[in-house]
């Protein structure tokens, strides 16, 4: 099979991290059968110093004609001046919402070979899979109005959380049908007992919740979230949020995983399963940022983005074999023992951003 892929690596560890994952898309082509055709195209910090905007109109171009697109990760200290009036965030910001990336689907899940590598008590790790579902084109993210202005007593800023009840309910729709191939649980986040538009997120949730009877609903305040994902997160199946609930959450569950550099993601405009050779083309990315404390530096972890490629291969492509021959490489190299720096805790054996992809790939 022939298929197209954008791959924009974005900044800082960005990168190195997509290096990894086009090396296991070369083993999958090579042992599959498939042609994965790469093109590149810049985003975030690198594309403003080169084109003065986050997201030149040439990558948008080579995004509309591909299959997929594989992110890195955008944004560094260099380009983070508030006076700025372009930000490298922008650019993915622009990606999600123009193709219309609404539903994000984050998995969390603990490899058992890494359950001394997060900071907390193993009795609590054990059996958690879960997948965060978080709204990806609204709420403060978008909202409007969002800018700042000086007054005679003095600065000010406002960000405008609004959903629309189409937005709201065609997420928790999503939410739904993933629950009902997984645990059919289903935790809806929300602070209800303060934000208006959480009290019509709950509402819906509510009513969609009824043309799913066979699935378990929770409706949790976004607070207790927090702490249930810490005591008790073996509980939760799926778990749907709003867009900055969702930010939040999934980097406090990634401390579950051992790392924010375990978690992939993808980004989708329909859902899964259904958007398969279909025309609609989504994204998929480490959960992850540039890092520019490592970058540069060949250590940070490429799982997340390996994972993630593993997500496309499974939902753009509809290569079931093949993603799961990814994620069983992954499984493999971690019970071997290779361990990057920031999952290396319980010692193993310390690699290498590359030495991981190669050791990824050639289980492939
Ligand atoms: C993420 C990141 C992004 C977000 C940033 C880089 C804009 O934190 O994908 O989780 O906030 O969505
Ligand atoms: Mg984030």
């Amino acid at each position: 099979m022939r298929r197209s892929i954008a791959v924009l690596p974005g900044d800082g560890i960005g990168p190195e991290v997509v290096t990894e994952s086009i090396k296991v898309l070369e083993a999958v082509g090579n042992r599959f059968g498939h042609d994965f055709v790469l093109s590149n195209g810049r985003i975030g910090g690198n594309a403003i110093d080169e084109y003065g905007t986050p997201l030149p109109q040439e990558t948008v171009e080579t995004c509309n004609q591909s299959d997929a697109i594989l992110f890195g990760a955008v944004g560094g200290p260099q380009w983070d001046d508030p006076a700025n009036d372009v930000r490298p965030e922008d650019g993915i910001l622009a990606i999600r919402k123009s193709l219309g990336l609404f539903a994000n689907l984050r998995p969390v899940k603990v490899y058992p070979a890494l359950i001394n590598s997060s900071p907390l008590k193993p009795e609590y790790l054990a059996g958690v899979d879960m997948l965060v579902l978080r709204e990806l084109t609204g709420g403060l993210y978008f909202g409007k109005p969002k800018k700042r202005w000086t007054t005679s007593r003095g600065r000010r800023g406002v960000d405008t959380l609004k959903y629309t009840e189409l937005e709201i309910e065609r997420i928790l729709r999503v939410g739904f049908e993933l629950a009902m191939g997984r645990r059919k649980k289903l935790a809806s986040v929300d602070k209800q007992n303060v934000l208006e538009s959480s009290r019509l997120w709950r509402e819906i949730a509510l009513e969609v919740s009824e043309e799913y009877p066979e699935v378990e609903v929770e409706h949790i305040l976004v607070d207790n979230a927090a702490m249930q994902l810490i005591r008790n997160p073996s509980s939760f199946d799926v778990i749907v949020s709003e867009n900055t609930f969702g930010d939040i959450l999934t980097d406090e569950a990634s401390v579950l995983a051992g790392s924010m550099g375990m978690l992939p993601s993808a980004s989708l405009s329909s859902l899964p399963g259904k958007n398969v050779l279909s025309k609609r083309v989504s994204l998929y990315e480490p959960i992850h940022g540039t890092a520019p404390d490592i970058a540069g530096q060949g250590v940070a972890n490429p799982i997340g983005s390996i994972l993630s490629t593993a997500m496309m291969l499974r939902l753009s492509f509809g290569m079931e074999e093949e993603a799961n021959s990814v994620e069983a490489a992954v499984d493999s190299v971690l019970i071997e023992g290779y361990r990057t720096a920031d999952i290396s805790s319980d010692g193993g054996e310390l690699v290498s951003t590359s030495a991981m992809g190669n050791v990824i790939a050639n289980q492939i």
